[in-house]
């Protein structure tokens, strides 16, 4: 039996206290990668603060977790998703599939423990949040019968 929530926390501390390089470098080397795989990635980012950008997703991977366990879609999630729908950041599914895989390819670098449950775990409990993302943006691309 492979318990995913286990193996995800267990990576995702292995990962935020990697030691490494000086420091602790998993958000800075995920996002170098995220806005170098496509030129509309930097294009989204191109005004953002990057600094609190990295501060929003360290909060965020602990309540991806917290959605693939508990199943709760809370308020401020319906809203997290308004803001990167096509009248918002405009963030495309394959844009997600590319968030993925970069971060995926992050935490291979980074946990000196990866493996393929690690990836799984990571893989799983991603899926959910992003699941829900692209449907608001689905539900919210217009489409010419309305
Ligand atoms: C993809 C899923 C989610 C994302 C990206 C997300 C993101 C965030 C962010 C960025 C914050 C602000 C953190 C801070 O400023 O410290 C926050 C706060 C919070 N989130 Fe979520 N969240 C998600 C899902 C959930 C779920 C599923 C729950 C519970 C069922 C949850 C419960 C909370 C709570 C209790 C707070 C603190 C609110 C407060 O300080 O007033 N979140 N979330
Ligand atoms: C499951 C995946 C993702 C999660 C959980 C997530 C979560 C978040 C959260 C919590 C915020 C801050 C919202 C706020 O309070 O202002 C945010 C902002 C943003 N996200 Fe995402 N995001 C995800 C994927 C993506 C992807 C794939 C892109 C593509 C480039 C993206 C681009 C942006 C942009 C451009 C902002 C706005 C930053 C700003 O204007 O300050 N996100 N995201």
């Amino acid at each position: 039996m492979i318990d995913l929530d286990a193996v995800f926390n267990e990576s995702y501390i292995r990962v935020l206290n990697d030691k490494t390089s000086v420091g602790n470098r998993f958000f800075d080397d995920f996002y170098d990668r995220f806005l170098a795989s496509s030129p509309l990635v930097a294009e989204k980012f191109k005004n953002v603060d990057m600094a609190a950008q990295k501060t929003m997703l360290k909060q965020s991977l602990f309540y991806l977790l917290n959605l693939y366990t508990m199943k709760k879609i809370p308020d401020h999630l319906t809203e997290i998703a308004r803001q990167h729908d096509p009248a918002h950041a405009d963030i495309a599914p394959e844009l997600y599939n590319l968030w993925l895989e970069c971060l995926i390819d992050t935490v291979r670098e980074s946990d000196p423990q990866f493996n393929d449950d690690v990836e799984l775990a990571w893989r799983m409990i991603c899926s959910q949040g992003i699941a829900f993302m692209v449907f608001v943006y689905n539900k919210n691309t217009k489409t010419p019968h309305g």
